[in-house]
């Protein structure tokens, strides 16, 4: 794995652009008699993070470490129990609804039908845009953000429409109003804590957007599979009276990305023309048993992630004091740029002393910057060692 593979991967529309599905060639014009991909397909870049192998991997924001040893031993016991040769339950209603109680205190109102369900929150953005977005329907983000929302609005054929953050990544939410007003995006998303600068949208950004597409029957999906980290969250806003839909992970906080399972809380109506389109029984019953298990371990999670917070402040801390600019983070990761040396030829050197971060230096607005995921404080001791050795020796 080289530079070259790390950012090969990347997808970088331009920014501010409305980009189309180009027209369909003949079948005819295939090569060699192969079948001829979609066009627009054809011009895409496959979303890829490198996965080297090194000592300390902090680049793809996961949990450092395992889920509690004893969740551990009962997902041992629950695959020698499970029911293997029988689909699992489609509706995946114990999940769900252990989901929706889990929310108790921040909105009660919450139930399992405002929750639907599907392999990591990816899955859930990609299901959200076949029912809402497609062919002759836009999708609006704020850029610099999570590149998957873009790139799987363009997968199913939903145009494509790109604001833009401020110069210090914020959301100038006057302006996001006045786009969201003027296009009327089918859907639009947020994403808060934003992936990668790590800052959360101000208070009044989530109720501004949904009144502005509540005005013409437009969607508001807000993005926070980092919101656990977050002081704040669209969570108690959710209810069958608001176009909101609010993504979340077990990704981050749970230590299960290896599971692949996510939600979104949304209005039952929204959840109904979900299922719809959805792959029948695509949630198996292995993940969604694993997924309720998990759920009985909220007080380790939480002390997990106050850990982290904890951890996030003594790395941002940390870097301040080396010549790279840093953003503010709400999340478990850090956005920086070295001041002295390209980020590109800092990623390579931190890979040399088997540190992996992600090298966004080649991503639009985001030249020469790169993103740390807060570890252990072994791991980040290592990183903030490697990276002072390297930019500040
Ligand atoms: C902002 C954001 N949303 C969604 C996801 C997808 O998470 P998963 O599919 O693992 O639930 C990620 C993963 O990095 C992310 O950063």
């Amino acid at each position: 794995m080289n530079n070259r593979d790390e950012m090969a991967g990347e997808t970088g529309a331009k920014p501010s652009e409305v980009s189309e599905a180009p027209g369909e060639t003949k079948a005819s014009s295939a090569v060699n008699n192969r079948p001829s991909v979609r066009s627009d397909v054809a011009l895409m870049a496959g979303y890829h993070s490198p996965q080297i192998d090194v000592e300390v991997r902090l680049n793809t924001n996961e949990a450092p470490v395992a889920p509690p040893a004893e969740l551990g031993q009962r997902l041992a016991a629950l695959v020698r129990e499970l029911d293997w040769n029988r689909y699992p339950d489609r509706d995946a209603g114990e999940l769900r609804a252990k989901i929706a109680a889990g929310y108790r205190g921040q909105n009660g109102g919450l139930t399992a039908s405002h929750v639907f369900a599907a392999n990591g929150s990816n899955e859930v953005l990609q299901t959200l845009l076949l029912a809402y977005g497609g062919p002759g329907r836009t999708a609006l983000t704020f850029e610099p953000t999570y590149a998957l929302h873009s790139h799987l609005a363009k997968i199913t054929g939903t145009a494509v429409l790109q604001g833009e953050r401020r110069d210090d990544f914020t959301l100038d939410v006057d302006q996001a109003v006045a786009l969201v007003g003027e296009h009327q995006p089918h859907v639009v998303f947020l994403c808060s804590p934003n992936n990668p600068t790590g800052m959360i949208d101000p208070p009044d950004s989530v109720p501004r957007m949904l009144d502005a597409v509540t005005d013409y029957g437009g969607l508001l999906v807000v993005d926070e599979a980092y919101g656990q980290f977050a002081p704040r969250s669209a969570v108690e806003l959710v209810d069958d009276d608001r176009p909101l839909v609010v993504t979340r992970t077990f990704s981050k906080t749970w230590s299960m990305a290896a599971l692949r399972l996510g939600y979104a809380l949304a209005p039952t109506w929204l959840v109904d023309e979900l299922d719809k389109v959805v792959l029948p029984y695509h949630l198996d019953a292995l993940t969604q048993a694993s997924g309720s298990l998990a759920l009985d371990y909220r007080e380790a999670m939480e002390a997990r992630v106050a850990q982290l917070v904890g951890e996030r402040e003594r790395l941002s801390q940390g870097l301040a004091d080396l010549p790279v600019q840093v953003w503010p983070s709400s999340a478990n990761f850090i956005l920086f740029r070295p001041e002295r040396a390209a980020g590109v030829e800092v990623w390579q050197q931190l890979v040399d002393r088997s540190v992996l971060v992600r090298n966004c230096a080649s991503w639009p607005r985001l030249e020469g910057c790169l993103r740390v995921t807060v570890g252990t404080p072994e791991e980040n001791d290592r990183f903030l060692a490697a990276l002072a050795d390297i930019v500040a020796p």
